[in-house]
């Protein structure tokens, strides 16, 4: 990470958010050491954003894990789960775990933070599948397939309310699992791509422009992309080659990434 401040037009040092982001960190009992080792490492950051999937297969003591690692931090931190964190069953466990070690767990949610002066928003949810342009999901035939198409509808809504419950901020960021845009899926089968999200979530997206959008769960996707002039980034921990990818945000500019070199 650097040290450097940027500064506005006229001279002045302009106040920078710093957020360290992972997606997909995919943690279990042997590999506790390693991921608390990658939170410890963590400095100068102000913000944790953890994109799901932080658990191998949704167990209790896996989430405990990451858990653990978050007790320590001594800036905020903020997740959403990922479908592998729901594989057991065990989502509310595992919220209620991370919750436990002071992690802020948005399900459907958003959450504001003063950091730095700065009024910081973050809208969180999970996202869902649903496919994009050319090959969607529909809202028609059995009541099953009628009940995915409505569950995304739901995300989307959560999004557009959060987008809105956050509006007044300096920055506003929508952290989510599934992707909400196709571009940061390019590497991963196109066949599997309306299982990786959907860019109905990218609609409220689009109208709201939030300063920052990240996602995970695409593992052979592309780290950079974005929703017309809205960045996005797959901060999936196969994607970046990093244990965390460090964003430096000031208000009115696009975000920079501090520490990514492999992207
Ligand atoms: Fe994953
Ligand atoms: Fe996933």
């Amino acid at each position: 990470m650097g040290s450097h401040l940027p500064v506005t037009q006229d001279g002045k040092a302009s106040r920078e958010l710093r957020l360290a982001a992972a997606g997909d960190i995919h943690a279990d009992p042997p590999t506790r050491e390693r991921i608390c080792g990658h939170f410890r490492s963590l400095t100068g950051v102000d913000l944790v954003l953890l994109a799901g999937d932080l658990t191998t297969t949704g167990e209790v003591e896996q989430a405990r894990v990451v858990a653990d690692a978050c007790r320590e931090l001594e800036v905020p931190a903020v997740a959403v789960l990922g479908n592998h964190d729901w594989h057991s069953r065990h989502q509310d466990a595992i919220a209620a775990e991370l919750t436990d070690a002071g992690v802020h767990v948005l399900q459907r949610g958003w959450i504001t933070f003063e950091i730095r002066g700065l009024h910081v928003g973050v809208v969180g949810t999970k996202g869902f599948v649903g496919g994009f342009r050319g090959f969607q999901l529909t809202d028609f035939g059995e009541p099953l397939l009628r009940e995915v198409y409505a569950e995304t509808g739901d995300e989307v809504t959560a999004i557009e309310s959060g987008l809105h419950g956050i509006a007044g901020c300096d920055l506003r960021i929508v952290l989510l699992h599934y992707a909400p845009t196709m571009v940061t899926l390019e590497g991963e089968p196109v066949s599997i791509w309306a299982f990786l999200g959907s860019d109905r979530m990218g609609v409220p997206i689009a109208e709201h422009q939030p300063d920052l959008v990240l996602h995970g769960h695409g593992h052979a996707g592309r780290f950079t992309g974005s929703i017309g002039d809205v960045p996005v980034y797959n901060v999936a921990v196969p994607v970046t080659g990093r244990p965390f990818t460090t964003f430096g945000l000031v208000p009115g500019s696009a975000p920079v990434v501090l520490d990514h070199s492999d992207g």
